[in-house]
């Protein structure tokens, strides 16, 4: 959000307008939320968790559009490169979650990135609807209470993350300087009306 701030000025409208200042978004807002849907499709085909997917092992010999992959092999899926085609996703490397909508509605013509980002076979992960459902409530609670703001660098210029990669399976980034505050003194009286105590699990 503080990379983007005109994304995150359309997700706030939406939120205003779906949701309203008087609560916070809950479940059953997801279907009226059509472009913060658009924000988490963007977010995850724009920097894929696992870029490279976790090896895979054929149990056979296989073949593939001519190319033998014997048994045995380890097989990596790019992720990455899948989601920044540029055939399917044009100028890959812009974060635009309008490029999943159409007619206000999410376009089903473009390939949902779910479908990679979380693996593929037998192993695909698990945790993948948890993962929707706390992206989605996520993002749409923090963009409905806080305006999140870039902090500038010495330079003047705002956080470039590709050059602050953390290297590993996982992609990661360094912190991304920033100021978090409440939209407005309602949003904090929002905030601060669902706080509630951290249960520990027996
Ligand atoms: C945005 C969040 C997440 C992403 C992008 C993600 C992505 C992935 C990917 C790419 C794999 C490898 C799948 C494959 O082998 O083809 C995987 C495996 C796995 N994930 Fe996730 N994951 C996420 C969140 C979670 C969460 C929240 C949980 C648990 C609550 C979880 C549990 C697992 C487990 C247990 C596996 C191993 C499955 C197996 O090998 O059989 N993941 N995940």
């Amino acid at each position: 959000m503080s990379l983007f701030p005109d994304v995150q000025r359309k997700a706030q409208d939406e939120v205003d307008r779906v949701v309203g200042p008087n609560r916070l978004p809950e479940f059953d807002d997801y279907e009226n939320l059509v472009y913060i849907k658009a924000v988490i499709l963007e977010t995850m085909r724009w920097m894929p968790v696992v870029a490279l997917n976790v090896p895979h092992y054929a149990t056979a010999d296989n073949a593939y559009k001519g190319l033998h992959i014997p048994k045995g092999a380890t097989i990596l899926v790019n992720i990455w490169a899948i989601l920044h085609d540029p055939e399917v996703y044009p100028e890959p490397e812009c974060f635009n979650p309008d490029r999943f909508i159409k007619n206000g509605e999410l376009d089903q013509d473009v390939p949902n990135p779910l479908n990679v980002a979380f693996g593929n076979g037998r192993r695909i992960c698990p945790g993948r609807w948890l993962s929707g459902a706390s992206l989605f409530i996520t993002i749409a609670s923090v963009v409905h209470t806080f305006n999140i703001h870039p902090v500038l660098d010495a330079n003047g210029k705002t956080f470039d993350p590709s050059n602050h990669e953390i290297e590993g399976v996982v992609t990661s980034i360094e912190s991304i300087p920033c100021t978090v505050t409440p939209r407005s003194p309602k949003a904090e009286a929002l905030i601060r009306s669902n706080e509630t105590p951290i249960q520990t699990l027996k």
